[in-house]
């Protein structure tokens, strides 16, 4: 059976609260859910198949602990990985860098070769710019707890459906 790595860095614990709630989606037994503080390379060269999830700071910066995690992500074989993200932000608040750091760490992976799945058509949004959302779709599942959290169970359910068939599970 497929085993699914999902690692999150979450300040506050809202993208560690999705985290939980994805792998239920999926079924505990095939995702193991870490916190990516105190993560390795190799505890991610572990997983053919990643989940990886990441709230955003500052002004569309990388969450404390994944800009911690920079150079170990270099470390990361992505060339043979398929990934999807999963991003928590504040539409309303930061509706110029709304899930940025999804967007950053897109990008990171897939420069290095991965292949990323879990692209997010999901309607219902209200922001302005979001380095996250390119063709009017997102590079992964965007929530919103600060605001939308009403809509987090469906989105992640209707998320995992579509993950699940691309992976063939
Ligand atoms: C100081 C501060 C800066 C933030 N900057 C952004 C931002 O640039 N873009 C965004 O979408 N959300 C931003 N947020 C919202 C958080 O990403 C959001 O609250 C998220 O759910 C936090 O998740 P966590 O508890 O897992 O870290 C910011 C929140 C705070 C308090």
């Amino acid at each position: 059976m497929t085993e699914i790595g999902l690692y999150y860095g979450s300040t506050m614990g809202n993208t560690k609260d999705a985290a939980v709630q994805i792998r239920t989606a999926f079924g505990t037994d095939i995702v193991k859910v870490a916190s990516i503080a105190g993560a390795t390379a190799e505890d991610l060269n572990h997983f053919d198949v990643l989940i990886l999830g990441t709230s955003t700071w500052g002004f569309g910066d990388w969450q404390d602990d994944w800009a911690a995690f920079q150079r170990e992500l270099a470390q990361v074989d992505w060339s043979c990985k398929t990934v999807a993200l999963f991003g928590l932000g504040d539409q309303y608040g930061y509706p110029d860098t709304f899930v940025d750091a999804m967007g950053l760490l897109h990008d990171v992976v897939a420069a290095r070769g991965a292949q990323v799945v879990g692209v997010w058509e999901g309607q219902g949004y209200d922001f302005e710019s979001s380095c996250a959302h390119r063709d009017g779709r997102f590079v992964g599942l965007a929530l919103d707890a600060d605001n939308q959290s009403e809509m987090t169970g469906a989105r992640i359910r209707e998320w995992v459906q579509g993950l699940r068939g691309e992976l063939g599970l």
